[in-house]
């Protein structure tokens, strides 16, 4: 009797565990279906390299707009790309958003991004800053230009990238590492535009006239300048910025000594690149996500968005910063940035055959 009492016990328990662990279920279906639905209308999660306030009260307002909150993963580029592949369908990124259209190109062709229609996004974003098939758009746009050492270069002695390479440089030029991205788009614009052979007779030249070996970022190229080390460097236009606004009373003098010059004016334009975003492949919240190209691409969102890094703006529409104003107008190589990706591969080929380290 005891043993089948215990026994109906242990019956009937078993049945309110499972009947309450089928609940439990259900009621955790419900509430990831909920979730989902509340994802559809209400967020989008951003995978970034950037990290900027402003970023951040632009997401703000675009929530204010639209009711949509913004989750912000912030990480290093490549560790991002090495996420989203680790992550594949289970990804939480809506949007993976880096510097660089090689490295843009790098996660479309890792399978990690999916092509979106917006005809707000095309009218926008001009046709050659964004991917072919949609994959990825600009969102910031940059230039590679030289600074050069005030006091011991006249502008008049300057010109074009490929001047650079003449034995007058021998010594003086600064450049980074070619296995930065910047420098590989750099090449793989010059292969674009004057194809592989020029491109290597160009790559050769600077090697020939390095003031040193690569070595440091973008600002220890300019800092080289100051050292003596050599008179004329090759860095992206927000790095200027960044030094004349730094907080670092040095990086301050140091940029107050260089001048910026616009390369190529008279022939191919100077080279240009971008910060952009894609829709990941596995979004669960894509229309959100398009929602936010949208925003960050309009008018509104455009100035501030490229100002937080002294960027210039996408949309032609909008307003570029005072600073940028003061470097003037320029014209820019006029190349679909989806080559800089796709001649990638070349690009760091010569650098190897030359010995661009
Ligand atoms: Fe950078």
């Amino acid at each position: 009797m005891n043993k089948n009492r215990l026994l109906l016990g242990l019956v009937l328990l078993l049945t309110a565990v499972l009947v309450l662990s089928a609940c439990g279920e259900k009621e955790q279906k419900d509430n990831s279906a909920e979730g989902n639905q509340n994802a559809e209308s209400g967020v989008v999660n951003l995978y970034t390299s950037r990290h900027y306030d402003s970023d951040n009260e632009l997401f703000a307002t675009f929530t204010e707009q639209t009711g949509i909150k913004v989750n912000v993963v912030q990480g290093d580029s490549d560790e991002l790309i090495e996420r989203l592949n680790r992550e594949g369908e289970a990804t939480e990124a809506d949007l993976f958003f880096t510097a660089d259209a090689g490295r843009l190109f790098r996660a479309k062709e890792a399978g990690l991004l999916q092509s979106v229609e917006s005809t707000t996004i095309s009218n926008n974003i001009p046709e050659n800053l964004r991917d072919a098939d949609n994959q990825w758009f600009g969102l910031t746009k940059r230039a590679r230009v030289m600074v050069y050492a005030k006091d011991r270069v006249d502008e008049s002695e300057l010109s074009t990238y490929e001047a650079l390479t003449d034995d007058k440089w021998q010594g003086k030029v600064l450049i980074r590492s070619s296995e930065n991205i910047y420098n590989q788009s750099l090449l793989a614009s010059f292969i674009e535009l004057n194809g592989a052979d020029a491109a290597k007779e160009w790559a050769n030249g600077i090697v020939e006239n390095m003031a040193r070996k690569p070595q440091g970022g973008d600002r220890d190229q300019a800092k080289g300048i100051a050292a003596g080390e050599g008179d004329i460097a090759v860095i992206n236009t927000y790095y200027f910025g960044k030094m004349l606004h730094s907080e670092d009373p040095e990086e301050v003098k140091v940029a107050e000594g260089l001048s910026l010059f616009f390369p190529n004016q008279e022939t191919t334009g100077t080279h240009v690149n971008v910060s952009g975003l894609g829709v990941t492949k596995h979004a669960k919240n894509k229309d959100n996500a398009i929602k936010l190209i949208e925003f960050l691409s309009s008018e509104e969102a455009q100035a501030r968005f490229a100002e937080a890094n002294y960027e210039y703006p996408v949309n032609p529409n909008a307003e570029v910063s005072d600073l940028l104003k003061s470097w003037g107008k320029f014209k820019e190589q006029d190349i679909n940035l989806t080559k800089l990706g796709e001649n990638n591969a070349e690009a760091v080929m010569i650098f190897n055959e030359v010995g661009w380290k």
